[in-house]
């Protein structure tokens, strides 16, 4: 089970504000605290619910309808594995399995310090380059099992901002 993310009230209200306190921009507060939170605690949907009147099951509705969303903390960095078609043909799912053996999880599970979170997702639109690996906001192609043990290695050691080269 991931560590907690301190969820601070001010924050929250503050978004509340951004949007004018309106129910009418509901998934833009909830796009600002999953981003704020890397998730939506549900002290959160508790308060934008008192809010702006909205009730906590669509709230909930929302939350688990747009992938975009979650419920349960995601990592600092997310690691988006591509299995759609042309990498899926180029072994995209070895590469999926190495990052699920390396961190430990399964895919949609974030690592326990909150390190990684770990997803196979549809077409990352460089097909060319499959198998193709996003990380944080790198984007790899021609990724193959082999190389994910040392990926994961330079994201161990260097924040994602000073990641560079690919693999
Ligand atoms: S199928 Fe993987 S990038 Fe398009």
């Amino acid at each position: 089970m991931p560590a907690n993310i301190a969820v601070s009230s001010d924050k929250v209200d503050e978004i509340i504000g951004r949007w004018k306190r309106s129910p009418e921009f509901v998934i833009e507060m909830l796009q600002d605290v999953q981003q704020e939170f890397r998730h939506l605690p549900r002290a959160a949907l508790r308060r934008i619910s008192a809010a702006i009147r909205v009730t906590p099951a669509r709230l909930y509705h929302i939350a688990t309808f747009y992938k975009a969303f979650s419920l349960e903390p995601r990592g600092e960095i997310p690691v988006q594995v591509c299995t759609g078609t042309a990498c899926h043909v180029r072994g995209s799912q070895r590469v999926l399995d190495a990052f699920s053996r390396e961190l430990d999880i399964e895919p949609g599970r974030t690592t326990p310090d909150l390190r990684f979170s770990l997803e196979g997702v549809r077409c990352l639109g460089c097909c060319s380059l499959a198998p193709v690996v996003k990380m944080g906001e790198k984007v790899m192609g021609e990724i193959d099992s082999s190389k994910v043990a040392r990926l994961l290695r330079r994201y161990t050691k260097a924040s994602p901002a000073k990641e560079a080269g690919d693999a």
